[in-house]
């Protein structure tokens, strides 16, 4: 008996060929269909995978194969619900993109519904399974950061606008995902935003400013920037870092930068001199994989083992949260 998990993918837009090539690529899954209701996308992914897969505009062919063990939605956001929704109704396992959902009812009832049926939600927020978070993951429960002071993350970049999400929504996602993670699911008290809807009815750019017990984040998505930036900044008492996503060369460097607090011999009680440090800086060596080809593996991994994914759907609701109260201050 074949027992690889057998998938289909629904959704060959900007972003569905990318987790195409990847189910393509791990040979643990058996890709079978490529699903896209416009036939220019179907065509298109015909000429790459031919014989390889099956095609179909038809989502409810999918759902009608009893033999599909998974369906993987990489569809516009505002469809994540319904599609997600029918896939698990069909007793299917559902790998879903980011975010989960566009709002915390629509994610709760989909929570409830897998957990019912016994069926695992993967969403796909991708950096977690990126090796340079699984790196800064490292070195913060390493202690080598100390404790945190503050995260300061930025996605910036000219275009493309969505008129389905916000630049919160689509890219802010991604950070609340980091810190989530690298924080083992700490939440903030305090929720902060501002942003501006320019060219679409959704905000094409947003400050978001978090305020959680023991740590402050500032971050920044636009789509109306003139350059490019994919940058975290996390600044802990003994140690500081930046990962550059768009350097190619040094991505994570560790900064042996801080402060000092001193006591001199002449000093009261209660006087203290602070004095900056300056170290050296660390490139460490970084496991070479690609995040998407990781989460496709850990969501197959959890179906296999009967485990919960690290980005199941309570993980994502936690960020959707933050998200509908960023909303409400815009
Ligand atoms: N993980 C990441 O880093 C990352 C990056 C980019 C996009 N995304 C996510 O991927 C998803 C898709 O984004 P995109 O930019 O590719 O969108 P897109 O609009 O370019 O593509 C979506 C495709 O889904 C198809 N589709 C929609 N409903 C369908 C249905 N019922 N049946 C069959 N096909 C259907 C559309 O025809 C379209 O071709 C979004 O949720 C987005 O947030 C994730």
């Amino acid at each position: 008996m074949n027992n690889k998990i057998k998938i289909a993918l629904v959704g060959y837009g900007y972003w569905g060929p990318n987790v195409a090539r990847n189910l393509y690529k791990n040979e643990e899954y058996e890709f079978a269909v490529i699903c896209d209701k416009r036939g220019d996308r179907v065509k298109l992914a015909r000429k790459v995978y031919a014989n390889a897969v099956s095609y179909t505009e038809n989502f409810n062919d999918i759902l009608k194969d009893k033999s599909i063990d998974a369906v993987a939605l990489a569809v516009e956001t505002s469809a994540h619900y319904t599609l997600a929704k029918e896939v698990l109704q069909a007793g299917k396992h559902v790998y879903v993109e980011k975010p989960f959902t566009d709002n915390v009812k629509d994610a709760q009832e989909l929570y409830e519904l897998a957990t019912e049926k016994k069926l695992k939600i993967h969403v796909d927020h991708i950096m977690v399974y990126h090796p340079v978070i699984k790196k800064i993951k490292e070195i913060i429960d390493n202690g080598d950061l100390g404790e945190l002071i503050y995260f300061d993350c930025s996605r910036i970049n000219l275009g493309n606008i969505k008129n389905d999400v916000s630049s919160m929504w689509d890219l802010s996602v991604h950070d609340l995902s980091i810190i989530d993670f690298l924080t083992d699911g700490a939440e903030p008290s305090d929720v902060m935003a501002m942003g501006k809807k320019a060219y679409s009815c959704k905000e094409s750019i947003v400050f978001l400013t978090l305020k959680y017990e023991k740590f402050l984040a500032n971050i920044t998505s636009s789509w109306l920037s003139p350059i490019k930036e994919r940058r975290l900044i996390i600044a802990g008492s003994k140690k500081m870092l930046v990962y550059d996503d768009v350097d190619v060369l040094n991505k994570l460097i560790v900064y042996d930068k801080g402060f000092n607090v001193e006591k001199l011999a002449d000093m009261e009680y209660d006087e203290f001199v602070v004095k900056t440090r300056t170290g050296d800086a660390l490139i460490p060596k970084l496991e070479q994989s690609d995040a998407l080809y990781n989460s496709l593996e850990h969501f197959r991994q959890c179906i296999v083992q009967d485990k919960e994914s690290i980005t199941d759907a309570k993980s994502a609701i936690r960020m959707l949260k933050i998200l509908e109260q960023a909303d409400k201050k815009l």
